[in-house]
């Protein structure tokens, strides 16, 4: 039987990519939707301006959107995907996990905390296991998971492969897309004809929170990754993928060649929305592109090309789906994993 799930943030532009990922979904059933104050009453047609390429499912387009408050989530819901800015994040998931949900959540509050797992499954399902040592400091029956930020997920896989060879130094700069800021974020003035090079809070994203997924978990604590990491993030009137080049100084001699076959030859997941193969590895120069590649695997592969060696080491370009392996997608496979964890 299907899972009956919720969707924090539903009418934003990660909530409106969660719905259309979990409509179709066998093993989840959208049951409830939350948003503001300013859409609680209206019908989910009403409430979300509606943008993502498939039509509003019909199962969800007559719902009635509700407050983000967990006395207005039905009971038998289980699992909440979450989508809400950070600052509402941090206010309110912390009360639905104290009433008994699980909360997989794209929000970047809490990320960096000790006791929230930061999860890519295909990276590290292990950290999952930091929900005992959450449920005995915090006191929940329910538990909060976390993805990390767009640009994170768009390269640590890369690097995870690279793992064996020492990771000592990792430089990256991004190229990313409008939606990544959400509808309201940039405005057409700003972007069209320009690139920004600034993303508030984004640089200290991709430094952290790469160490944590690539840190090791002892059953007790969790130690991060001591390699060290540079970031410069750039807004470019692209809609969906973020593109980011990236360099990286290893212990161990590293090849192209050989950084193409362990990239090539990482593993996937047998989970529902992981990907086959999970990092897909392009000879021509020219590739990965936004438009062309984005949506590789369904939006949930990784795509990398250009490796080269260079004076800063490794060299190479890669890209993900923001929306969907990046945010949305993101939370989902989060689900599964959970799910096939027993946790739900
Ligand atoms: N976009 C991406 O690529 C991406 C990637 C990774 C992570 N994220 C993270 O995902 C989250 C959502 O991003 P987004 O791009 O989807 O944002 P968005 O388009 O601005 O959507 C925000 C959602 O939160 C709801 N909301 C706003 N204020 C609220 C409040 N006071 N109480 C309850 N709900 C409220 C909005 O409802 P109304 O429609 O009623 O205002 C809407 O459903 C953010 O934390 C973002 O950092 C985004």
């Amino acid at each position: 039987m299907a899972v009956r799930v919720g969707v924090l943030g539903a009418t934003g532009a990660v909530g409106q990519r969660l719905i259309q990922l979990l409509d179709p979904h066998p093993d989840f059933e959208i049951a409830a939707l939350t948003a503001s104050e300013a859409s609680a009453g209206k019908t989910y047609r009403q409430a979300a301006k509606w943008r993502v390429d498939s039509p509003i499912p019909d199962a969800v387009a007559d719902m009635t959107v509700t407050a983000t408050d967990p006395d207005a989530v039905p009971d038998d819901v289980d699992m909440l995907f979450s989508s809400l800015p950070s600052s509402i994040g941090a206010d309110v998931e912390p009360g639905f996990c104290e009433a008994g949900y699980v909360v997989s959540s794209n929000s970047s509050n809490g990320r960096m905390d000790d006791d929230i797992p930061l999860v890519i499954p295909e990276v590290n399902p292990d950290h999952l296991d930091l929900l005992a040592v959450q449920r005995d400091e915090r006191g929940w029956d329910g538990a909060m998971v976390k993805n990390p930020n767009c640009s994170t997920i768009t390269f640590v896989p890369t690097l995870a492969a690279l793992t064996e060879y020492g990771l000592e130094k990792v430089h990256v700069s991004t190229l990313q897309a409008v939606s990544g800021a959400g509808y309201d974020g940039v405005s057409s003035m700003e972007i069209i004809d320009n690139a920004v090079p600034y993303i508030g809070g984004e640089e200290d994203k991709l430094e952290t929170e790469s160490r944590k997924l690539l840190g090791e978990f002892d059953g007790a604590e969790l130690t991060h990754n001591g390699m060290d990491v540079a970031a410069s993030c750039n807004r470019i009137p692209t809609i969906d993928g973020h593109l980011e080049n990236v360099w990286v100084e290893t212990e161990e001699d590293l090849t192209a060649d050989a950084a193409a076959e362990a990239m090539r030859e990482y593993p996937s997941l047998d989970l529902r929305s992981s990907p086959e193969p999970l990092i897909h590895v392009f000879e021509d120069p020219d590739r990965p592109q936004p438009r062309m590649d984005r949506t590789l695997g369904d939006g949930m592969a990784i795509a990398a090309g250009g490796l080269q060696e260079s004076p800063f080491g490794l060299q190479y370009n890669c890209l993900a789906h923001n929306t969907i392996r990046g945010a949305a997608g993101a939370s989902v496979l989060n689900g599964e994993l959970l799910l096939e964890n027993g946790y739900i």
